[in-house]
């Protein structure tokens, strides 16, 4: 079944979408959604396999092609997203290399924002260059930058919005517009701010990827990933990509992942409103230089955040006046919250990125992003706010 094939109400919203949607019972008429763990598929004839494989029968034929649990996944993430279709890959990685590689050839020309996670800026700095593939980074919140960098002719934009770690925002609708004018389309990683706080198409991106890894999960049990778009990009452009390179899902993940979206809303609610008390009382103590979160009215794209945004997400960033020493004092003094370089838990989690998750950036290119040795990530759980503030005091008075 393709992923637009849903027999779901269209007037469904989308808290409904996100627990019912793309469901397909068996026989057995299961509440929960069934797990087919399955890499492939029997036929009655040796007919019905030629069929199969040519393509006048619409069936499942090997779980690296399709799944019924990885496609119902597929369903209800492209329900909540509002997108046509939707393909699930084995992580987040998975799915920003096998979004932009799809689509790129020798020649061509990529564009991205230069406030990218470690791994999405070696994909575009060092990957795409050894296949020939020009790419340019732009300070992602200089409209007048994405504009110099868009008078030529290019064909894939990528962009985190907020960034992760330094949390920049940028204005979707402004670049997807250059970008159609250079010809090409949008990519963007809406991992910070989930499905439920940012919809990039309907802002007019072209395409949206997820480390469903994060909150999608939210509960540290299994990566995922996902890359949404029209039914030609997903079937035509990234479907061959996919089905000869097998990046698949696990059924078991794609399982635990729908059990994820059910409960998504309700979590990266909780995890807003944590953020925010958590944001304002770090914002006020005499240890921190800055702290970076949308919610905040001293973050430099506060108004465009809630122009584009639902809600200001589970992320803040925050600069120690003490440098590394600091920052090593106060991950070293926490009781409750974890050092993790994971993010979008239920429980909370902090992270060093100039020496975990942008380690292998030079320190000029880790400057450039605007990382600097006393910058903290905390990924705000969903305890109670309370704990968490007396947990932070507690670090930074060590
Ligand atoms: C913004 C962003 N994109 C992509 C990824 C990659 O996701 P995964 O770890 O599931 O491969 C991450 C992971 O931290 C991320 O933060």
């Amino acid at each position: 079944m393709a992923n637009d094939e849903t027999t779901n109400p269209k007037s469904w919203r989308v808290r409904t979408r996100a627990v019912r949607g793309g469901l397909n019972r068996t026989g057995f008429h299961e509440t929960s959604e069934a797990l087919f763990m399955t890499s492939g598929y029997v036929y009655d004839s040796a007919l019905e396999a030629e069929h199969s494989f040519d393509g006048t029968l619409d069936r499942m034929v090997y779980s690296r092609f399709k799944n019924p649990t990885v496609e119902t996944f597929e369903r209800r993430l492209a329900e909540i997203e509002g997108a046509a279709a939707c393909r699930a890959t084995a992580s987040g990685m998975a799915a920003v290399h096998a979004a932009l590689m799809c689509q790129l050839k020798a020649g061509d020309r990529i564009v991205a924002s230069r406030a990218l996670f470690g791994s999405c800026q070696w994909i575009i700095n060092e990957l795409c260059p050894k296949f020939g593939i020009e790419r340019e980074f732009v300070d992602g919140a200089d409209l007048a930058a994405w504009e110099r960098a868009l008078a030529k002719p290019t064909t894939c934009v990528f962009i985190e919005t907020p960034a992760n770690p330094t949390l920049e925002i940028i204005d979707i609708a402004a670049v997807a517009a250059l970008t159609h004018k250079a010809g090409g389309r949008l990519v963007v990683d809406n991992v910070f701010a989930t499905p439920m706080l940012q919809s990039p198409l309907a802002l007019g991106a072209d395409v949206v990827v997820y480390s469903a890894t994060k909150h999608i999960d939210g509960q540290g049990r299994c990566l995922g990933g996902a890359v949404l778009s029209d039914s030609t990009f997903c079937q035509d452009v990234l479907g061959p990509y996919l089905r000869n390179t097998g990046p698949a899902l696990s059924p078991f993940n794609a399982w635990l992942l729908l059990k994820g979206l059910e409960t998504l809303d309700l979590r990266v609610e909780r995890h807003c409103a944590n953020a925010l008390r958590v944001a304002r009382f770090l914002e006020g103590r005499p240890e921190v230089a800055r702290v970076l979160y949308p919610g905040l009215e001293s973050h430099p794209q506060h108004a465009l955040a809630a122009r584009q945004m639902r809600g200001w997400g589970s992320i803040v960033a925050f600069e120690l006046k003490g440098g590394k020493a600091a920052a090593y004092g106060l991950l070293d003094g926490l009781d409750l919250i974890d050092i993790s370089n994971n993010l979008g838990d239920a429980k909370s989690l902090i992270t060093h990125p100039w020496t975990t998750t942008h380690q292998r950036l030079s320190p000029e290119d880790k400057l450039a992003m605007g990382i600097g040795e006393g910058l903290l990530r905390l990924s705000v759980g969903i305890e109670d706010a309370d704990d968490l503030i007396e947990d932070l005091e507690r670090g930074l008075t060590v």
